[in-house]
């Protein structure tokens, strides 16, 4: 496991499992958590779209922007950054780690249940 100072990692996949161009979510993550691989860099963002909470992980990776499926707001999964309406908010950013060729991701913020769990 990564060095702890970033946070709670948490075990996500191999990276073999994560081609280029493709997604999936951090297990167990409150809020939810989505891992991005963009020509072999790994970004993790919240999984919740600003705009009315659909997954990111379900749309559309083009470079390092993601679209949502539901209204087609664009984000960078690189800085979190809200690129096109209807979205606004940005979302939050996570660190990632590769080691031993497993995937980790430090979820630095939790939700109220995940509080309420510890
Ligand atoms: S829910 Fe994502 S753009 Fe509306």
């Amino acid at each position: 496991m990564p060095d702890a100072g970033a946070g709670p990692w948490t075990e996500v996949c191999a990276l073999a499992d994560l081609g280029p161009g493709t997604a999936t979510t951090v297990p167990g993550a409150c809020p939810p958590v989505a891992v991005f691989n963009v020509d072999g860099e790994l970004f993790a963002v919240d999984d919740t779209c600003t705009h009315a909470e659909y997954s990111l992980s379900q749309g559309y990776l083009d470079g390092d922007a993601v679209e949502c499926e539901l209204h087609f707001a664009t984000f960078s999964v690189r800085t979190g950054a809200a690129l096109t309406a209807p979205a606004q908010e940005p979302l939050g950013t996570y660190p990632v780690e590769v080691e031993a060729g497993r995937v980790f991701v430090a979820v630095t913020r939790r939700c109220v249940l995940a509080k309420l769990r510890t």
